[in-house]
């Protein structure tokens, strides 16, 4: 009798119905009312849904650890525990109007992979490790992607940690707090060697679904900055001061984003503009506006192209300053990413020898693997979303999309590991 590829078994033992259960549960932590999840970086919604991931874990017989980042290792030892263990996963803060899959899905596949590796009476070589990275999201704490780029040596613990939310907490006291909530965990450093990284993730736009194929093989993420812009004008009485002798901050920030959201128009619509923060001080509606605070958040896959739009921020900003002082600093920098080409061959051959139509794509989306992939091989696994949509409350995708990326996702990881059968 022929015997099943180790691969196609541990596909074959994913179970579409407890991925699905386990993502509704997860998407219980945090839910608003319109049906998404509100689980920013390090707040006690994000310590629950770690509590709920290290609980599932502990009910396989996984190893759970962390780093001093709050980054989360959940370990299925495998018969060589000193090789480099290979590593999947995503994470679990979510955006302010958030979705359950964005994020969530990838640690859930994960884990779903590693039961199902387990159910199939497998026994990898190398070890396998769960992820939850800490502050993917950006959204709290700037920038995003905070735990993967400290794990890569992309960023300075430090440093992150001295950043503050909008009440004034530091990021250092909320993961604290965050910490603490799982206190029994074992301390792991930051950084270790890993033969490879593979994070599956909802595309989060509209190109699987449109082209009716289950599983995208994503060869890389385009570039991202991140800057953040401070226009200092002057309070005054909005009834006795005429406009000729104002500071309005609001105005001068105004045109500012006017004219930038010009300049960073392409006839290809390739760029991606937004100014997703926009804060007025003191926020009185008879006083003029002393402070405007805003965001700038621009991509694009060529590394030329976003050195030259980035050369244009200050100038754009002075020149419609007013009377207005303005200060730009970038807060985020990250290169457009290409995977390894290994990684990606084994996702397209897993994809293949589960006979799962599959597309090679670019992400739109940053993600944990673009810090990942500076120190390993590494590479990611999309799977379709309803309209594309996402870092939206109707953020949805189909149960079978999901396991068959979970499918993929637990193949692939065998293909990394090597595998035999427990015996
Ligand atoms: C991640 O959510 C991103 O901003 O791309
Ligand atoms: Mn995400
Ligand atoms: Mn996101």
């Amino acid at each position: 009798m022929e015997e099943t590829e180790p691969k196609i078994a541990a596909a074959g033992a994913v179970d579409e119905g407890r991925l699905w259960g386990r993502l509704m549960a997860l998407g219980q932590i945090g839910a608003t009312p319109k049906g998404g999840v509100n689980r920013q970086a390090l707040s006690k919604e994000d310590a629950e849904a770690r509590r709920r991931m290290v609980a599932w874990a502990q009910d396989l017989g996984l190893a759970a650890s962390g780093d001093d980042a709050g980054n989360l290792f959940l370990r299925l030892e495998g018969t060589d525990p000193a090789a480099a263990p290979v590593l999947t996963g995503s994470h679990l803060d979510s955006q302010p109007t958030g979705g359950k899959f964005d994020g969530a899905y990838g640690v859930l596949a994960g884990l779903e992979a590693l039961e199902a590796i387990q159910a199939a009476g497998l026994r990898p070589q190398r070890s396998i490790e769960v992820v939850a990275w800490t502050n993917e999201e950006g959204s709290r704490f700037q920038p995003g992607a905070m735990g993967s780029a400290v794990f890569a040596g992309q960023m300075n613990l430090a440093e992150q940690l001295a950043v503050t939310d909008s009440d004034g907490i530091t990021a250092g006291e909320a993961l604290r707090d965050f910490l603490a909530a799982t206190p029994d965990l074992s301390r792991r450093p930051i950084g270790f060697p890993l033969a490879a990284y593979v994070e599956a993730h909802i595309e989060q736009g509209p190109r699987l679904e449109a082209t009716g194929r289950p599983i995208g093989v994503v060869g890389g993420i385009q570039g991202l900055r991140w800057f953040a812009v401070e226009v200092l004008g002057e309070a005054a009485h909005a009834g006795t001061t005429p406009v000729s002798m104002r500071k309005d901050a609001l105005m001068a920030a105004a045109a500012m984003v006017t004219a930038l959201n010009e300049a960073m128009a392409d006839a290809a619509d390739t760029v991606r503009f937004t100014v997703g923060r926009f804060e007025v001080s003191p926020g009185s509606p008879n006083t003029v506006p002393a402070r405007v605070f805003f965001t700038i958040d621009f991509r694009h896959p060529d590394a030329a192209v976003i050195e030259r739009l980035t050369s244009r921020i200050e100038p754009i900003c002075a020149d419609h300053a007013g009377g207005c002082a303005v200060k730009v600093t970038r807060t985020s920098d990250v290169r457009p990413t290409r995977f390894d080409p290994a990684v990606i061959d084994t996702v397209r051959r897993s994809a293949d020898a589960l006979d799962l139509p599959a597309m090679e794509m670019i992400s739109g989306a940053g993600h944990d693997a673009m810090h990942l992939a500076e120190v390993c091989p590494a590479g990611m696994i999309f799977v379709p979303c309803e309209g594309g949509v996402s870092h939206n409350e109707a953020e949805n995708a189909r149960p079978r999309d999901l396991a068959d990326g979970a499918r993929v996702l637990a193949a692939t990881l065998i293909d990394l590991a090597g595998a035999d059968l427990a015996g």
